[in-house]
């Protein structure tokens, strides 16, 4: 079996797909063009949710069987014109929903308590003393949480804030009876949870009607106090929207991971001290990382084998 892996993986792939044939990019992140002149008799790509797996990608595809996304996110890829092609779509649900739910928290409690702020101070030699008024923030005991995008990751920070002894409310299409019982999370519709939360966290995939969910006219209907974190993707909120927003305190902060034209982010957000920026790491911790590459690898070898793996897209 001939494989493509669009970048290294921390893990060892070669040794893992030993006896096939896999031409493993090392170097920079490919091109749309050397995607596709590399990709042109492979019978997998392992790709990353950068790489735009798109109509003219897969047209230019002779032998292509399988694409496992090195993610649970799969907005770059045209499932439906790879389903037509009868190209399998893998992704990587439930090995990485642990680690990202605690990238949500750590942005929402970082945020909430201004710690990259009150760090840089720290660092700066700027502490000399300690002060009733110092770098104060929000707490999230007993403080309502919303969560826009109810699935696996949205439910495993239901459980989280519910060690937090917060009132969980959430929004998505459908009603989850089992989370709703597990979290004590309670459904509401998109305005009531803006209007209400105190902590907005957004899990939701990037879809045509997620798309620009988060513009100036929800952040003005929010709590001046609220903590907004997106741990989703980035178009679900209007970017430049919520620089305004934070520009002129309609909320309290923003913890983001995500951002509306990644890698580009808003100049505007540079300049703002209510606001967490990471650098698209939610998946990232080594166990979880290594844990996705082994599902992407196997998911390649079991389309090969004429098997059904159960994270098909
Ligand atoms: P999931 O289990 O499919 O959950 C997504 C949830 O969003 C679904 O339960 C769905 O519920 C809800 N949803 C879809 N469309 C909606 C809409 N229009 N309005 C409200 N809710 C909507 O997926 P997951 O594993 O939790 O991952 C969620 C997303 O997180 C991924 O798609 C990815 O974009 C992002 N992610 C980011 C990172 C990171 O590094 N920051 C890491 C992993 C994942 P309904 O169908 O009932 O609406
Ligand atoms: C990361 O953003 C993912 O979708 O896994
Ligand atoms: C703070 O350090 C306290 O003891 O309250």
């Amino acid at each position: 079996m001939k494989i493509l892996i669009t970048a290294e993986l921390p893990f060892d792939v070669e040794a893992y797909l030993k006896g096939n044939e896999v031409d493993y990019n090392k170097g920079k992140p490919l091109s749309p063009k050397e995607l596709m002149k590399r990709a042109k008799d492979v019978d997998a790509v392992i790709s990353m949710l950068s790489d735009k797996i798109d109509k003219d990608f897969l047209a230019s595809c002779e032998n292509l069987k399988v694409v496992a996304n090195y993610a649970v996110g799969y907005n770059n890829i045209d499932v439906q014109t790879a389903t037509e092609k009868g190209v399998v779509v893998c992704n990587t649900p439930d090995v990485l929903t642990q680690t990202t739910a605690e990238l949500g928290f750590t942005l929402m409690m970082a945020a909430a308590r201004r710690l990259p702020q009150s760090e840089q101070f720290t660092r700066n030699k700027k502490f000399k003393g300690w002060k009733p008024d110092l770098f104060l923030g929000m707490d999230l005991f007993g403080k309502t949480i919303g969560i826009f995008g109810f699935g696996r990751i949205g439910q495993a920070v239901a459980k989280m804030a519910s060690g937090f002894n917060m009132n969980i409310v959430y929004n998505s299409r459908s009603k989850k009876t089992q989370a709703e019982l597990l979290t004590g999370a309670t459904k509401v519709s998109f305005e009531d949870m803006v209007r209400k939360s105190d902590f907005v966290v957004i899990t939701a995939p990037a879809t045509e009607e997620t798309k620009h969910k988060f513009t100036l006219e929800t952040f003005k209907q929010m709590k001046s106090s609220a903590v907004v974190v997106n741990i989703g993707r980035g178009e679900i909120i209007k970017e430049k929207d919520l620089v305004t927003a934070l520009q002129n305190n309609m909320i309290f902060s923003a913890g983001l991971d995500v951002y509306e034209f990644e890698p580009k982010i808003d100049e505007g957000l540079f300049k703002l001290d209510n606001v967490v920026l990471a650098p698209h790491i939610g998946s990232g911790s080594y166990a979880t990382r290594e844990a996705m590459a082994k599902l992407c690898c196997d998911s390649v070898l079991k389309v090969y084998k004429g098997e059904t793996p159960k994270n098909i897209v």
